[in-house]
């Protein structure tokens, strides 16, 4: 069966943050299946960034791999002047890039707090303004998209469900939630649409422990209506229709992608 989605992005250049693994390597391959040019950025592993690259202009797909530390303007700049220089813009934003340092709430350390407010939070913020001020100055490309430009911020069931021991994590993705809405709200006049996923379990490196043994696996599975745990290509999939004008009427709102983890699996069953 053909790719329901190929030629749908044709044309547009994306980005995609922290792309060399999990979720965002599944974004770029999906984004990438939908005609669009993929740059790769990765801060750690660029052999994965690499052969990611490779593996998409084998299926005759446009790729380049970029280092940045998203949370540091300088780089977040040079990652965009290379893009745009190379490209000559950018259409499509996804903030992919995502860190977890859990500890109780007790003994967790400002630096466990910082890392992963710089990362999820300030690395949103820094990629988000460097595109939407290239696409306002660029506009809308009637022949390529209804839109002067998308983002989509990845933030987690997490943004809406407290969670002990993850306090950092939780806090950056309530974050990212109102930092998505704001944006939305400010720039949608102008034809910017962004919008946030918030994915459930997703089999990834992120939470290997919540599923490489049967037992972590069976008591995760009782927090997923859905029964099964998520596969990155799920996410990609709903990337591919926020970023396409399948989507163009969608601005300011959080896709759940997650199974149902949201329902309250607890209340089948209790209250
Ligand atoms: C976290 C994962 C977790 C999932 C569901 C994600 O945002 O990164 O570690 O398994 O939420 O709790």
């Amino acid at each position: 069966m053909s790719d329901p989605n190929a030629g749908l992005l044709t044309g547009q250049r994306a980005l995609v943050t922290g792309a060399n693994s999990g979720i965002g390597a599944a974004v770029a391959r999906g984004l990438a299946m939908a005609g669009a040019k993929v740059a790769i950025n990765y801060v750690v592993d660029e052999p994965a960034a690499k052969k990611l690259v490779n593996e998409i202009e084998k299926s005759a797909g446009e790729a380049m791999a970029i280092h940045a530390d998203v949370s540091r303007e300088s780089d977040v700049q040079q990652m965009f002047e290379r893009m745009i220089e190379t490209w000559g813009s950018i259409d499509i934003l996804v903030n992919n890039a995502g860190i977890q340092r859990d500890a109780p709430f007790l003994d967790m350390t400002l630096s466990q707090w910082n890392k992963v407010m710089e990362v999820n939070l300030t690395g949103q913020f820094l990629c988000t303004r460097e595109a939407t001020r290239e696409f306002v100055r660029r506009g809308v490309v009637p022949e390529l998209s209804c839109a002067a430009g998308k983002v989509i911020c990845m933030s987690s069931v997490h943004e809406v469900i407290p969670w002990a021991g993850h306090v950092n994590y939780a806090a950056s993705k309530g974050g990212v939630m109102m930092f998505m809405q704001s944006v939305a709200q400010e720039l949608a006049h102008i034809k910017v649409r962004v919008n946030g996923i918030a994915p459930g379990a997703i089999r990834t490196p992120i939470n290997r422990v919540a599923w490489e043994t049967p037992e972590a696996e069976a008591s995760l599975l009782k927090l997923i209506p859905y029964a099964r745990i998520g596969d990155p290509a799920d996410i990609a999939k709903a990337v591919v229709w926020l970023a396409s004008d399948q989507s163009d009427y969608v601005t300011g709102t959080t896709l759940f992608v997650d199974g149902g983890m949201t329902l309250y699996p607890g209340f089948r069953e209790g209250g």
